[in-house]
C-alpha cells in the first residue's frame, strides 16, 4: 500500500473490505506499468471487470494519483497502488493474473526489436518478482518486443523453478482486433461478427493473418489479400507514424489487453469453450514459442489449437515468420542464460 490508512480513513478501508468478500469469487489482478499509456486505460477497463474483486496497480512513477483517479469508480474491484521497486512484492503477492504493460513504447523509424535493450530487463525484473510473490499467477505479456520478452519470462521463471508454460501468454490479441476490424472493412461486415486467426508472433512479418480460415467463411482477391496482409502486419507502425513520437497504440492496446484478461479470467473461472490467440510455448511448429489459437481455462493454456489448412500464400508468410521468429526467440533465452 502507497501510505498506512489514518483513523478517518479506517472506515473506508472497512468498506473495501466489504467489498471485496462482496465480491468473493472474484480475482486478484495485478497490472505492472499502470500509469503508462497502455496501464492507464488497461486499470479503467480492469476496474469495470465485474470478474475482477482486487486491483493492484504498480509503476515506478505516478502510481499513488492514477490509483486514487481510479479508485473512485463505483464498480466493486478495490483498488490498490505501489510504487517504486520496494513495493513490488506486494504488488504482487496473491495475485492470480499479472498483467505487464511495463517499458517503453516505440517511435518512428524504430521496430520493436529496438526496445530489447531497455524493455527486457524490465520484464526480467517484474518476472523475478512474480515467481517469488506469485509463482502461481497467470502472465500476460505485452511488453515488446513480444517475441523475445515471452522467452525472457520463461527463462527466469525456469531459473526459479517455478516455470508453468500454460501460465505464461504473450499478448496478441491486439492483431487479432486489428485483423477483424481490417476485414469486416473489406466484406463490409460488423466487425464483431468476423474472427480472423493470427498466429506466428507480434512484429512485422512473424505476424501471419490466416484469411482462408476467417469466419464467416469469405473469399478474398489477390490484391485484397496483399492489402489485409500488409495492414495487419504493419497495423502497429500506422499508429507509431501518426502518433509522431508520442508512442505507439495505448487505447487499442488496452482494450485488446482487457479482453484477452477478461478471456483468461473466464477460463479460470471454468467457463468452457474460451479460445483466443496468444504467443505461447508450442508445438505447433519447430519453434519453441508460437502464437496460435489456444483453449484458456482453470489452469491457464489448456489446448493449443493446430493451425489447420493453410494455403500457398499463407505457407510462404510462414516461412518468413518462422525465420525471423527463431532469432527474436533465442535473443530472449540467450539474454538470461548468457
Ligand atoms: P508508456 O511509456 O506510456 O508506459 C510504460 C510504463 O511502464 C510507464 O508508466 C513507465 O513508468 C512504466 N515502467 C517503466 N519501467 C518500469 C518498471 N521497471 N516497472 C514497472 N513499470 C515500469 O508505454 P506504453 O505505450 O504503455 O507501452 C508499453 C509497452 O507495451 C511498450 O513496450 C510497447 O511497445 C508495448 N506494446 C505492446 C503491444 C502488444 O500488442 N503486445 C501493443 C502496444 C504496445
Ligand atoms: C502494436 O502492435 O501496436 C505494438 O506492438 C506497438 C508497436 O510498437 O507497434
Amino acid at each position: 500500500h502507497l501510505q498506512p490508512p489514518n483513523d478517518s480513513q479506517m472506515g473506508d478501508l472497512r468498506r473495501e473490505n466489504c467489498r471485496a468478500k462482496g465480491a468473493s469469487g472474484g480475482f486478484k489482478v495485478g497490472v505492472l506499468g499502470a500509469a503508462g499509456g497502455i496501464g492507464q486505460p488497461l486499470a479503467l477497463l480492469m476496474k469495470m471487470n465485474p470478474l475482477v474483486s482486487v486491483l493492484h496497480l504498480y509503476d515506478v512513477v505516478n502510481a499513488p494519483g492514477v490509483t486514487a483517479d481510479i479508485s473512485h469508480m463505483d464498480t466493486s474491484a478495490v483498488v490498490r497502488g505501489f510504487l517504486g521497486q520496494q513495493q513490488l512484492e506486494d504488488a504482487l503477492t496473491g495475485m492470480d493474473l499479472v498483467i505487464i504493460p511495463a517499458g517503453v513504447p516505440r517511435k518512428p523509424g524504430m521496430t520493436r526489436d529496438d526496445l530489447f535493450n531497455i524493455n527486457a530487463g524490465i520484464v526480467k525484473t517484474l518476472c523475478e518478482g512474480i515467481a517469488k510473490c506469485c509463482p502461481k499467477a497467470i502472465v500476460n505479456v505485452i511488453s515488446n518486443p513480444v517475441n523475445s520478452t515471452v522467452p525472457i519470462a520463461a527463462e527466469v521463471f525456469k531459473k526459479a523453478g517455478t516455470y508453468d508454460p500454460k501460465r505464461l501468454l504473450g499478448v496478441t490479441m491486439l492483431d487479432v482486433v486489428r485483423a477483424n476490424t481490417f476485414v469486416a472493412e473489406v466484406l463490409g461486415l460488423d466487425p464483431r461478427e468476423v474472427d480472423v486467426p493470427v498466429v506466428g508472433g507480434h512484429a512485422g512479418v512473424t505476424i501471419l493473418p490466416l484469411l482462408s480460415q476467417v469466419k464467416p467463411s469469405s473469399s478474398f482477391t489477390p490484391k485484397e489479400i496483399d492489402y489485409l496482409t500488409d495492414r495487419i502486419q504493419n497495423g502497429g507502425t500506422e499508429v507509431v507514424e501518426a502518433k509522431a513520437g508520442a508512442g505507439s497504440a495505448t487505447l487499442s492496446m488496452a482494450y485488446a489487453a482487457v479482453k484477452f484478461a477478461d478471456a483468461c479470467l473466464r477460463g479460470l473461472r471454468g467457463d468452457a469453450g474460451i479460445v483466443q490467440c496468444a504467443y505461447v510455448a508450442s508445438e505447433v511448429t519447430e519453434l519453441p514459442f508460437f502464437a496460435s489459437k489456444v483453449r484458456l481455462g482453470r489452469t491457464g493454456v489448456e489446448e493449443i489449437h493446430p493451425l489447420g489448412p493453410l494455403n500457398e500464400y499463407e505457407r510462404a508468410g510462414l516461412e518468413k515468420a518462422k525465420k525471423e521468429l527463431a532469432g527474436s526467440i533465442q535473443k530472449g533465452v540467450s539474454f538470461i542464460r548468457k
